[in-house]
C-alpha cells in the first residue's frame, strides 16, 4: 500500500462537507464586506518567500528545483503571492482593494493535532488604504466570519508591532531575531539576542511589556514603560477600539502587547485569534498591518490582512458542537421492477432540473435494499415507482425521517416534494 505523505490528509465525504461548509460561510461573509476573490499559484519562485517571511517560514518551506533547474516552493501562505500579483497586475484597480483567497498551503512542520504540512487558509487583504478604518474593517471581517461559522468561544488579542519595533530600533539587523524570541516566548533566546545587540538593559522592560494583556488600562501601562515614543500607538489602539465599537465588536477584543507574529513583514497593528478548545495549536487566525511591497521591489502600498486556518476552525467548531451539517440528498428515486426504470429517469431529470439533490439506483437493487441505501446516505425523501401505481398515473413518496408514506398524482410530484422538504441546512 502506498501511504500519503506525512502531514497531509484525505477528506472523506463528511469531512469534505464540513470543509466546504466553513469555506462557504467565510466566502459569503467576505463578499458581504465587499471583498472580491482572487486565485494565485500553488507553486511560486522560492525568492518570493525568502524575501521577508522570516526564518520560521523559510525553514518550513517545501522548496525544490523544477525540471528547468529553477528554485521553486509550494506556497506557505498567500500574502506574498497577493502582493506579487498586485505589483505586477492589479495596481491600476480602484483602491482600496479588498481581496480574499482560499486554498491549501504547505509548511514542513512537525505534524500534530491542528498542525499539518498541507493545511487550508482563508486569507483577506486590504491594499491601498492606510487607515485605522481599514485595520478595523479587517479585524471586523475576521471576527464576524468566525461568528458566522458559529464559534462563540474564540478570543481575539490585539497588539501593535510598531511599538516594539520603535523600542528596538537600535537593534538593527538583530531586531527580527529578538522579535522571534518574543513571539515564541523563548526568554533564554531573548536574553542572548539582546546581549548580542548590546541591549540587555531592555530585557526587563520588554518582558513586562509583552506580558501586558487586558483593557485600555494596559495601553497606559505600556505608555509609561516605553515612554513618549509609544504614545502614537497607544492613541491608535484606543481609537481602533472606538471604531470596533461601531461594528458592535469593542468587547470582542483584548489588548495583548505580547502579540508579535511569526512572519517578519508586520509593521502595524497585529492580532491573533485563539480557540481555547484546541490545546497547543489554538491559534485559528492572525494578521495585521504590514510592509511587503517594497521588499518585493515595488512601490509601497498600505497593506493590512489576515488569514484564518480553516482546519483549526473546523476542530474548534467540532469542540463547540457547532453544526456543520453535511449536504443531504433531497430525494432518492427507487424504480420497482425493470419497466419503471425509464419513468424513474424522467423523474430524476425533472427533479434535478428543479434544483433538488437527486440520486437513483445504479446497480439494480430490490426495493427494500434501495430503501436501506436511501436511509444510509441520508436521503430525506424517497420516491417509489411501482409498476401498478405508475400505470394509474401515481407515485409513492416516503419521508425517510418519519416513515410516513403517501400516494401522489405523478403530475403533482414536484409540488408534493417542495411542500414536504424541510429547509436544507444552509451555510
Ligand atoms: P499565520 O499566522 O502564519 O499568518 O497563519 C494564519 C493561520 O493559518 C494560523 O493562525 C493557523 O490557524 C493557520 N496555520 C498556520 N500554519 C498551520 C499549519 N501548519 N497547520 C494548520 N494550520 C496552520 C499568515 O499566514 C499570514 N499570511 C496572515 C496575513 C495575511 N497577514 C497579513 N495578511
Amino acid at each position: 500500500m502506498i501511504e500519503r505523505p506525512r502531514g497531509t490528509r484525505d477528506f472523506d465525504p463528511a469531512a469534505t462537507a464540513k470543509h466546504r461548509h466553513v469555506e462557504g460561510v467565510l466566502r459569503a461573509t467576505a463578499a458581504s464586506f465587499g471583498f472580491r476573490e482572487i486565485m494565485v499559484p500553488t507553486v511560486e519562485n522560492l525568492e518570493l518567500f525568502t524575501a521577508k517571511s522570516g526564518p520560521g517560514v523559510v525553514e518550513e518551506l517545501y522548496a525544490f528545483k523544477d525540471k528547468g533547474g529553477r528554485d521553486v516552493a509550494l506556497r506557505p501562505e498567500f500574502t506574498a503571492s497577493v502582493i506579487r500579483f498586485y505589483l505586477s497586475e492589479l495596481r491600476s484597480l480602484p483602491k482600496p482593494l479588498k481581496l480574499f483567497c482560499v486554498g491549501n498551503a504547505f509548511r514542513y512542520e512537525e505534524p500534530q493535532k491542528g498542525r499539518y504540512r498541507e493545511f487550508f487558509q482563508f486569507n483577506a487583504e486590504i491594499l491601498g488604504a492606510s487607515s485605522l478604518e481599514a485595520d478595523a474593517e479587517l479585524l471586523a471581517l475576521s471576527l464576524t466570519a468566525l461568528r458566522q461559522v458559529g464559534l462563540k468561544e474564540t478570543e481575539a488579542r490585539v497588539g501593535h508591532i510598531g511599538m516594539l519595533r520603535s523600542f528596538l530600533k537600535e537593534a538593527g539587523d538583530r531586531q527580527a531575531a529578538i522579535l522571534h524570541a518574543l513571539d515564541k516566548k523563548d526568554f533564554e533566546k531573548l536574553k542572548a539576542e539582546l546581549a548580542a545587540a548590546g541591549l540587555s538593559h531592555h530585557e526587563e522592560t520588554l518582558r513586562t511589556v509583552v506580558g501586558l494583556k487586558g483593557g485600555l488600562e494596559v495601553l497606559d501601562e505600556a505608555g509609561t514603560l516605553l515612554g513618549g515614543e509609544a504614545k502614537p500607538v497607544v492613541d491608535y489602539l484606543t481609537r481602533l477600539r472606538d471604531r470596533l465599537a461601531l461594528y458592535g465588536l469593542a468587547d470582542a477584543v483584548t489588548f495583548d502587547l505580547g502579540v508579535v507574529r511569526g512572519l517578519d513583514y508586520y509593521t502595524g497593528m497585529v492580532f491573533e485569534i485563539d480557540s481555547p478548545n484546541l490545546g497547543a495549536e489554538k491559534q485559528v487566525g492572525g494578521g495585521g498591518g504590514y510592509t511587503l511591497a517594497e521588499l518585493l521591489g515595488g512601490e509601497p502600498v498600505a497593506s493590512t490582512g489576515f488569514a484564518i486556518g480553516m482546519d483549526r476552525v473546523i476542530l474548534a467548531a467540532e469542540a463547540e458542537e457547532v453544526s456543520m451539517a453535511p449536504p443531504v440528498l433531497d430525494v432518492y428515486v427507487i424504480p420497482v421492477g425493470a419497466p419503471s426504470r425509464a419513468a424513474a429517469m424522467e423523474i430524476v431529470l425533472e427533479l434535478r432540473t428543479a434544483g433538488f439533490r437527486v440520486d437513483t439506483d445504479l446497480i439494480g437493487r430490490g426495493p427494500s435494499k434501495n430503501l436501506d441505501f436511501a436511509n444510509a446516505v441520508g436521503a430525506r425523501l424517497a420516491v417509489i415507482l411501482g409498476e401498478k401505481e405508475l400505470a394509474g398515473g401515481k407515485v409513492s413518496l416516503k419521508d425517510m425521517g418519519t416513515g410516513e408514506q403517501v400516494e401522489l398524482e405523478r403530475g403533482n410530484l414536484a409540488t408534493g416534494i417542495k411542500e414536504r422538504l424541510p429547509p436544507r441546512p444552509t451555510p
